[in-house]
C-alpha cells in the first residue's frame, strides 16, 4: 500500500484517517481525507465523475510560461481552456460560481470563451501584492512599463436558462413572458407583491436595471398570476407544466453570495512569504502558490457547509485546505507529482475551524 510522505504539519494520526486510492504513486492516484479528494490526473478526465460543483476555482495556465505546461504567451489560451470550460458549463448549475484566476491579459483572452459558453460576468477582483513584490527586480527602463504587482480573480455565475418553444431564454425574459402570458398588465405585479411600483420596475423590467425577485416576491407573483391570470394558460411560472415553481426551487436558480463586510474588489495581501510558502530547499516549491486566506474568502462567499468545491488545477491545492477547514466537500486535480504530493500532505494536516 503506498503511503503519503509525512511533514511537520501532517501528523501520523491524521494521515491514518486519510486514504490513498489507486494503483500507487503516479498518474491515476487519489488522496482522500474526510470529504476532500485530490486526484493525481488531468482534470479533464475527471469532471464527469465529480459531484456537481457549487464553486469552481480555476487557477490554471496564465500564458506566461510560469510553470511546466503553461504556454509561453496568452495567444492560444482560450483554445487551451475551451474543453475545460465546456465541462464546467455542462456540470454547473445556476447555483455555481466560477472564480477564474489569471493575469489581466490571460483573462482578457479567455473572457469571451467563458461568456460565450453561458456564464455571466459578475466582478473582477485584483490581488494587489504591493510594492514589496517588486523586490528591486523590475527594470522598468528596459521593460518600458510600470512594474506589475497584481493578479486577478474574476467571478462568473452560471446563468439560469429557461426553455420556451424550443428556445433558451434568460430569467428576465422568462419572468416577463410568464406575466404577459397570464394576460395581466405589468402594473398589477405591484399589487401582487404588495408594493407601490418596485415589482414592475425591478422584476419585470426589460432594461438593465432588472433584479432577481427574492423568494417571497417570486412566490407572490406566481400565486397572483395563477389566481388572477387567464385560466387557459395556467399554470404560470412553472417548469414542469403542472405546478408553479416552489420558493425553495426558485432560490436555487441563482448563485449563492455571502457578502463579507469590509471586503472590496481590491485584495491587498502580500505575495506569500514565511511559513505558509512551501519550499524545496531555499526556493519556492510552486511559483504560483496562492494565499490561503484569499481561497477561504472566495469559498466562504459562494458556498455553505457541505457544498462542493472544485479545484481542477490544484498546484499545492489551497482550495483543499480551505474546504477542509470550512467544512465543504472538495475535489481537485494536479498533474505534477511533486505538487500533488505536497498538496496531499497539506490536506492531511488541515484542521477544521470550530
Ligand atoms: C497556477 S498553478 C495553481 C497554483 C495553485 N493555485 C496554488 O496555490 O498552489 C496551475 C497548476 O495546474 C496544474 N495543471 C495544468 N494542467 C492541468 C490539468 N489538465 N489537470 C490538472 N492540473 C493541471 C499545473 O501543474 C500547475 O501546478
Amino acid at each position: 500500500m503506498p503511503r503519503a510522505r509525512t511533514t511537520g504539519v501532517a501528523s501520523a494520526a491524521r494521515l491514518a484517517r486519510s486514504i490513498l486510492i489507486g494503483p500507487g504513486a503516479g498518474a491515476g492516484t487519489s488522496f482522500r481525507r474526510g470529504r476532500a479528494t485530490i486526484h493525481h490526473a488531468p482534470a479533464e478526465r475527471l469532471y464527469d465523475q465529480w459531484p456537481e460543483p457549487v464553486c469552481i476555482i480555476a487557477d490554471g495556465p496564465y500564458g506566461i510560461g510560469g510553470f511546466s505546461g503553461d504556454p509561453p504567451t496568452a495567444d492560444r489560451l482560450a483554445e487551451w481552456y475551451r474543453p475545460h470550460i465546456e465541462a464546467w458549463t455542462r456540470r454547473a448549475t445556476p447555483q455555481t460560481t466560477l472564480w477564474f484566476w489569471g493575469t489581466e491579459l490571460g483573462w482578457a483572452t479567455v473572457h469571451g470563451e467563458i461568456v460565450g459558453q453561458g456564464w455571466d460576468y459578475r466582478n473582477c477582483h485584483v490581488w494587489n501584492k504591493g510594492l514589496g513584490h517588486i523586490a528591486g527586480n523590475a527594470n522598468s527602463q528596459t521593460l518600458r512599463k510600470f512594474p506589475v504587482v497584481t493578479e486577478i480573480c474574476v467571478q462568473y455565475v452560471k446563468a439560469a436558462r429557461f426553455s420556451v418553444d424550443g428556445r433558451q431564454v434568460s430569467m428576465q425574459d422568462w419572468l416577463r413572458r410568464e406575466w404577459s402570458r397570464a394576460g395581466l398588465p405589468l402594473c398589477r405585479a405591484n399589487a401582487a407583491c404588495g408594493v407601490k411600483n418596485a415589482a414592475t420596475r425591478k422584476y419585470l423590467t426589460a432594461c438593465h436595471l432588472w433584479y432577481f425577485p427574492p423568494v417571497e416576491a417570486f412566490e407572490r407573483l406566481a400565486a397572483y398570476a395563477n389566481r388572477h391570470g387567464d385560466r387557459a394558460g395556467r399554470p404560470y411560472f412553472s417548469l414542469d407544466g403542472r405546478t408553479a415553481l416552489a420558493g425553495t426551487a426558485w432560490e436555487k436558480m441563482r448563485a449563492k453570495f455571502h457578502c463579507e463586510v469590509g471586503v472590496t474588489n481590491i485584495w491587498s495581501t502580500p505575495a506569500l512569504r514565511g511559513p505558509e510558502r512551501l519550499k524545496r530547499g531555499a526556493a519556492a516549491l510552486h511559483t504560483n502558490q496562492k494565499p490561503q486566506d484569499l481561497y477561504e474568502r472566495i469559498i466562504r462567499a459562494c458556498t455553505d457547509a457541505g457544498d462542493v468545491v472544485w479545484e481542477p488545477f490544484g498546484g499545492l491545492c489551497p482550495g483543499a485546505v480551505a474546504a477542509a477547514r470550512l467544512g465543504r466537500r472538495y475535489v481537485g486535480a494536479e498533474i505534477q507529482p511533486d505538487f500533488y504530493r505536497a498538496a496531499t500532505e497539506r490536506l492531511a494536516g488541515a484542521t477544521r475551524y470550530g
